[in-house]
């Protein structure tokens, strides 16, 4: 079983560059199946929800090129109506997209209900009231989703979301993209990877209007086109260092970024002490070594994202005085909190909110990465504790940082991936009893 081993105690000093956005690699690889000819799509985030999603293109028939290491060509135009591999797309929230694809290209789809992380009951159900409106008939069975367009092809239409859903957004953008007429979507989310998948559609000859805003147009279009596209840098990537930059006390300059993007994470680290330059694509940060509190919620984008939540949460268990941090999207992201307490840090959670006591000295455990952007936090609190940190379930964590380690290294930091002998079962189930 492989684990991140950390000794902590280094600042983080120096340069690191963003990878593209995962949230939005992983919406446009389904995309490029709609897509009548070649795209070529750079930035690619190499990461194990990208590959997964290669792969299940592959396997439906795409021919996936690698040019380099973040260039690839799609080719859809060999693509025919079959199951996907369900054992896969179990793994990985973002399969719910190929559901939006497969409808508008095929006017069907066969899915399984997505995976991905756990943060309490994640529905789909504005995706499927999307869909509906849009002509298809759905059904949900066994875990399994079965859509269909009657007429073989989806109408536009006017659809109200009652809940801000990212997903949901995306996933009618992508049913909405080949159907005939219009689709108004009303309540839309706002994130940056919403834009991102717009105008990658739109390069490649579809009509969407307004994404970024809370009313978004799509006129339908009967096909689209080949074309090049370039993925805007990862928000919460390079969120991921700001917060550890600022949290050991170092100085980073975090390169390919949109300044904008950050806007957020940059006004909170302000209000715990942390200098943060804004340059034209990149973004200086300063930890000042005597952090602050803060109350953090979170909130559709503009809003601070969940997805910085448990960093964010890590760093004020170490900063001088009380803070409160209230989870505004899902209802189980605390989970990390058990695993900070075990390096110390001293933090009550009731329900959605969570109260960091602060002042909190880390000491290395061994502690595991409960999700994704948990494990992250996890990395950033071994950076700061005194002692050896090892964490397990790293897979989690490559679901979405390209070269995690690697960058950390470059940045100072003293961690590596250890392989270790798997623990015998009956010790496991002990483990995991207690
Ligand atoms: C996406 C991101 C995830 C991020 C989240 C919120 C991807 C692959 N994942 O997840 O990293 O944490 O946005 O920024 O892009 N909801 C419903 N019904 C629905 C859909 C959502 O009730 O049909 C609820 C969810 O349970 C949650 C909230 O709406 O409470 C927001 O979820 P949503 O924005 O859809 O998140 P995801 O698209 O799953």
């Amino acid at each position: 079983m492989e684990k991140y081993v950390i000794n902590g105690g280094n600042a983080l000093r120096g340069e690191v560059e963003i990878s593209g956005a995962k949230n939005a690699a992983v919406a446009i690889i389904p995309a490029a199946l709609m897509v009548d000819g070649i795209c070529r799509i750079e930035n690619m985030p190499q990461i194990s929800d990208t590959d997964m999603l290669l792969t299940i293109l592959s396997h439906l028939g795409a021919e996936v090129k690698l040019i380099n290491k973040n260039t690839i060509e799609i080719d859809s135009r060999n693509v025919r109506f079959c199951d996907a591999p369900f054992d896969l797309m179990r793994k990985i929230r973002a399969s719910y997209y190929l559901i939006g694809a497969m409808l508008g290209r095929f006017g069907v789809a066969k899915t399984t209900m997505p995976g991905g992380c756990n943060f309490g009951v994640r529905p789909i159900d504005q995706h499927i009231k999307g869909f509906n409106a849009l002509g298809a008939d759905i059904e949900v069975k066994n875990g399994f989703i079965f859509a269909e367009a009657p007429e073989g092809r989806l109408h536009g239409s006017r659809i109200y979301l009652d809940k801000v859903s990212v997903g949901a957004t995306m996933n009618i953008i992508l049913a909405a993209t080949l159907a005939s007429g219009r689709t108004i979507i009303e309540n839309a989310a706002r994130e940056p990877h919403i834009v991102d998948l717009a105008n990658f559609l739109n390069s490649m000859g579809a009509d969407i209007r307004g994404a970024g805003t809370d009313t978004i147009k799509v006129n339908g279009v009967e096909r689209l086109h080949g074309g090049s596209y370039s993925i805007i840098p990862d928000q919460i990537e390079a969120g991921t260092y700001m917060v550890a930059a600022a949290a050991t006390a170092g100085e980073v300059l975090v390169k390919n970024v949109i300044p904008k993007h950050l806007e957020c994470i940059s006004a909170k680290l302000r209000e715990t002490g942390t200098i943060v330059q804004e340059y034209e694509d990149s973004v200086l940060v300063k930890g000042s070594g005597n952090l602050r509190k803060a109350n953090v919620k979170t909130l559709p984008y503009p809003g601070f994202p969940t997805d910085m939540q448990p960093q964010m949460g890590t760093l004020l268990a170490m900063a001088n005085g009380t803070s409160v941090v209230t989870e505004g999207i899902y209802d189980n992201r605390f989970k990390y909190v058990n695993e900070l307490r075990k390096m110390g840090a001293d933090v009550q959670v009731d329900g959605r909110i969570a109260i960091f006591e602060g002042n909190a000295k880390l000491t290395g455990a061994p502690v595991m990465a409960c999700d994704l952007r948990a494990g992250a936090a996890m990395v950033i609190a071994g950076l700061c504790a005194s002692g050896t940190t090892q964490i397990e379930d790293i897979h989690f964590i490559e679901r979405g940082y390209e070269n995690f380690v690697g960058k950390l290294r470059a940045l100072g930091a003293d961690i590596a991936i250890v392989d270790f002998p798997d623990e015998p079962e009956i010790h496991e189930k002990a483990v995991s009893v207690g």
